[in-house]
């Protein structure tokens, strides 16, 4: 789903800029300029990068060693 409009960026593509490295809704409006324009998507936004950094909070719990990543 979209979630910026303007920029044309969707939650998977935060996810995914989580995923690769990214570690705050800062990190993720400098790398894909979301709420860069009208702003409208950064509530939407910021609730996207809370959930999946949640989940992967979650999901190195549950893992015997911690995960490091990496930016791309
Ligand atoms: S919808 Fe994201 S900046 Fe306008």
């Amino acid at each position: 789903m979209y979630v910026c409009l303007c920029q044309g960026v969707t939650d998977g593509q935060i996810r995914d800029a989580i995923y690769e490295g990214c570690c705050s809704y800062k990190d993720v409006r400098q790398t894909l300029g979301v709420a860069s324009q009208c702003g409208k998507c950064a509530c939407l936004a910021k609730q996207v990068v809370r959930e999946t950094l949640t989940e992967l909070q979650a999901t190195q719990a549950a893992l015997p060693y911690p995960v490091e990543f990496t930016a791309a």
